[in-house]
């Protein structure tokens, strides 16, 4: 289980290395340039997105680095094998591993959780109906950066792990996580990729009850 759209996996290569994630960053992305290129998963349309919003690249001297070369080196080098774009994860199906990611993020494109998604179904030739039972992507309407997002953000930390627990421990895997908005009292259940959440045209459009994955 985990988020794509927080630091997390800077965090814990960073713990991995035993620096903080600062120094970490500054070390290994800025000198040695190779860490962060395989996460980025679009070159060409992150370094658009990027420098849109950045006028002047050399203000970021390591997004030139990240983002603008060495993309096919650092894939080649793959440093702690943090390559991100695997699509074949029929070793950790063979194990009956269970996988949930949930992401939406006004910062780093859910879209590319999608992608990922349909690689792996690609690369491995299942499509969502099977795929089903191994990996479930959730997306989560309106969560912002993490947190505090205008839709139903609060999903909880526990809630997904006891999802997990029960999926594996019980074999009932997930069909929605389900998360509140505390302020003006919303709530939803999202839906799992690649069905979203449809309005059924009447209702109170805060209640769950009014949608319906499909
Ligand atoms: C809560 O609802 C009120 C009334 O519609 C609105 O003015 C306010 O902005 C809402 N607050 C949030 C945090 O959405
Ligand atoms: C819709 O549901 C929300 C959440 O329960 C509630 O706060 C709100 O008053 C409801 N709106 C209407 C028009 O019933």
């Amino acid at each position: 289980m985990f988020q794509t759209g927080c630091l997390l996996l800077l965090i814990l290569a960073s713990l991995f290395v035993q620096q903080s994630p600062k120094s970490f960053m500054v070390n290994h992305i800025q000198k040695h340039t190779t860490l962060f290129v395989p996460l980025v998963v679009d070159k060409a349309s992150t370094l658009s997105r990027t420098s849109r919003k950045i006028s002047n690249l050399n203000e970021f001297p390591f997004l030139n680095y990240v983002i603008g070369s060495d993309w096919a080196y650092s894939q080649a080098v793959n440093p702690f094998n943090i390559d991100t774009w695997k699509g074949d994860l029929s070793q950790f199906k063979s194990r009956i591993g269970k996988h949930i990611t949930w992401h939406s993020d006004r910062l780093i494109s859910p879209a590319n959780s999608e992608r990922y998604y349909d690689h792996v179904s690609h690369t491995m030739n299942i499509p969502p109906s099977e795929l089903d039972d191994q990996h479930r992507l959730f997306r989560i309407s309106g969560l912002g950066h993490c947190r505090g997002g205008d839709g139903a953000w609060a999903i909880g930390q526990t809630n997904v792990l006891s999802s997990m627990i029960r999926w594996v421990e019980e074999g009932k895997a997930p069909n929605t996580l389900f998360g509140r908005k505390y302020v003006n009292g919303s709530s939803r259940r999202h839906c799992r990729y690649p069905l979203r959440n449809q309005y059924h045209g009447s209702g109170n459009s805060s209640l769950p009850e009014s949608w319906t994955c499909r």
